[in-house]
């Protein structure tokens, strides 16, 4: 048959081993999609760059000129960042390819466009590696569980704060310590705002919620808030607890009075969870994400989330499958928002809180404080009341109450003359 032929946008830490992997399985990938893939051509910023493994006449700096290409079937984008990726695959669609990407940022920033684009030009788009690497999990949200009703999505889908965070757990380190460690290591890059501030993670929530709702989300609509401010007193005040601090992302239904949904909920921040919980084993650099489908019951994925070779695996996948769409001349399934549910503010989400306050050492401080948290309806589920003179602590921890009657809580807690300083606010999830 006919060779498929493959534009590779980008070939650094991913898109080499794309095509190390292209050419180590060229004879398996071939039996397996019913035709032979072929490289047709490899743009970079920096042609001269030497790149193992790489046929140099391959190279071009003119990835417009590369992506519509009339020999060109299918395109692959590993560059990142929203432009030029967008306009190059949109560029490769109109003219009938099928696309695959690895670009989180893009496909949760302005998916839509892109979906649209393939609905027109009946191109196959699919995206497996922009979440959580080489763990398959949006195959099964696409795919397996479309027959279900997916009614959460919890997961560690960052694997440089989880590091970090498991450093901080493991050796009690601080965090610029434990960051300093994750960067000399290569699991942190030099600048690591977009994981420590939680944008990388808030990305792929979006692209998670958008699949397992079918609804509109974007990056823009994520409540997020990264680890900068996790302290080690944070994290041993987990300990204390039985539990364990972790970045999550955090996509849930949030239904209505009457049966149907409200809306959904969309978040990603460090919360505690109990280390019973499967998600607290998840250590160093890896993801492992936990669906809860009304049928399917929990379901936990994970692996590595990141690097050349298994961000390479996830995309080989949906090279395979795009190229067998191809041979049958049939595309895949396109994404359906239909159910267009708004994104709840952050205000309005429930959940449970872990509160340590520093409080002075005198009769009725535990009342008055339990006291505000009544008035603004949050129920406490247990309180724990340590040291004595200056080191006085209250740790107080909460049923389920919205993020804004928490929020009013600790503001008015904050201006109490018995209340020295509120040292810890970390909400609590993964049990009821
Ligand atoms: N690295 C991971 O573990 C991982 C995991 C999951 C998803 N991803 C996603 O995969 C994508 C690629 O990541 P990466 O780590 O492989 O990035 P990378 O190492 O920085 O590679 C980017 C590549 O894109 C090329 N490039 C940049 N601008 C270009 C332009 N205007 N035209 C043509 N080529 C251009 C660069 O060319 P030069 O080589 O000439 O500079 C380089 O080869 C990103 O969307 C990332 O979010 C990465």
């Amino acid at each position: 048959m006919k060779p498929l032929r493959v534009a590779l946008l980008g070939c650094g830490v991913v898109g080499t081993q794309v095509v190390r992997l292209l050419e180590e399985q060229r004879a398996d990938l071939a039996a397996r999609v019913g035709a032979p893939l072929e490289l047709a051509g490899v743009a970079v910023r920096r042609p001269d760059r030497v790149r193992a493994g790489v046929d140099p006449k391959l190279l071009t700096t003119d990835a417009e000129g590369l992506v519509t290409r009339d020999d060109v079937d299918i395109v692959i984008e590993v560059i990142g960042g929203i432009e030029p990726a967008r306009s190059l695959l949109l560029a490769a669609m109109k003219t009938g390819k099928s696309v695959i990407s690895a670009n989180k940022a893009l496909l949760a920033e302005d998916g839509a466009t892109l979906f649209a684009a393939a609905r027109e030009s009946g191109a196959d788009l699919y995206y497996e590696a922009s979440v959580a690497g080489a763990i398959p999990l949006l195959r099964p949200l696409r795919e397996s569980l479309v027959g279900d009703r997916v009614q959460r999505v919890l997961g560690i889908v960052n694997g440089t704060t989880n590091y970090i965070l498991d450093q901080m757990d493991t050796h009690g380190a601080g965090f610029e310590e434990a960051l300093e460690e994750a960067q000399e290591l290569g699991y942190a890059e030099a600048d690591p705002t977009a994981d420590v501030e939680g944008f990388d993670a808030a990305a792929k929530a979006a692209i998670l919620a958008q699949l397992a709702f079918h609804t509109p989300v974007t990056a823009a609509d994520v409540h997020r808030e990264g680890i900068t401010e996790v302290s080690a007193a944070d994290v041993a005040g987990a300990k204390e607890m039985d539990s364990v601090v972790k970045l999550l992302a955090i996509c849930e239904r949030v239904p209505g009075g009457d049966g149907v949904d409200r809306g959904v909920s969309v978040r990603v921040y460090p919360a505690m969870i109990p280390r019973s919980h499967p998600l607290a084993s998840v250590r160093e650099a890896y993801n492992a994400v936990f669906v809860e489908a009304q049928s399917a019951g929990s379901l936990m994925f994970y692996g590595a989330g990141a690097g050349g070779a298994p961000t390479a695996s996830a995309i080989l996948g949906d090279l395979v499958a795009v190229a067998r769409n191809k041979v049958a001349g049939t595309p895949g399934p396109v994404e359906v928002t239909y159910a267009s549910l708004p994104v709840l503010p952050m205000g309005e989400t429930v959940t449970r809180y872990y509160v340590q306050l520093d409080v002075a050492d005198r009769s009725g401080v535990l009342a008055t404080v339990a006291e505000e948290f009544a008035r603004n309806g949050v129920s406490i589920q247990a309180v724990r009341q340590e040291g004595s003179g200056d080191d006085a602590q209250l740790v107080i921890v909460t049923h389920r109450a919205s993020d804004a009657a928490l929020s009013a809580t600790v503001e008015t807690l904050r201006e109490f003359d018995s209340v020295r300083r509120v040292a810890s606010v970390m909400r609590v999830e993964g049990d009821e």
